[in-house]
């Protein structure tokens, strides 16, 4: 009987390993907490306001489309429509190859539901 239990144990400790391993791996994937350096929902900071941003694309797959399509600035929304912002394309576009390439529909959805929750 102690063996078996102590077998059981073994399996779930190798089973939990194999589990783990996503985590791990997951720890590099999308974190929308990384845009809060230059975004909120209400209110611009170094980048528009994400409530204008969601109004502009209306819905996470248009927005998800212009990330996969390569983010050109001509696609978006904002900075295609608005030479301010336009100005700043660049500082986007890094952030984009550095966080959202890769992780285009998690970003998307990331960002109406932080604007559906109010803060990011
Ligand atoms: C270093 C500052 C910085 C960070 C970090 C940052 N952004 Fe931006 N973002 C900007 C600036 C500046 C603009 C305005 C220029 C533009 O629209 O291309 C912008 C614009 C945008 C736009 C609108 C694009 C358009 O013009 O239609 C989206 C969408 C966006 N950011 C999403 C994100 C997401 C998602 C993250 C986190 C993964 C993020 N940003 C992180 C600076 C940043």
């Amino acid at each position: 009987m102690k063996k078996i239990m102590l077998m059981a144990a073994t399996a779930a400790f190798v089973l939990g390993a194999g589990v783990m391993a996503p985590a791990d791996a997951s720890a590099k994937s999308f974190n929308v907490k990384s845009c809060k350096a230059c975004h909120k929902v209400g209110k611009k900071k170094v980048g528009p306001a994400w409530k204008d941003v969601a109004a502009a694309y209306g819905n996470a797959e248009t927005l998800a489309a212009v990330f996969k399509s390569g983010f050109k600035v001509s696609d978006r929304k904002i900075a295609s429509s608005n030479s301010k912002w336009k100005h700043k394309a660049g500082l986007m576009t890094a952030q984009y190859k550095r966080l959202i390439k890769g992780h285009e529909d998690e970003a998307a959805k990331a960002l109406f539901a932080a604007v559906a929750a109010g803060k990011i």
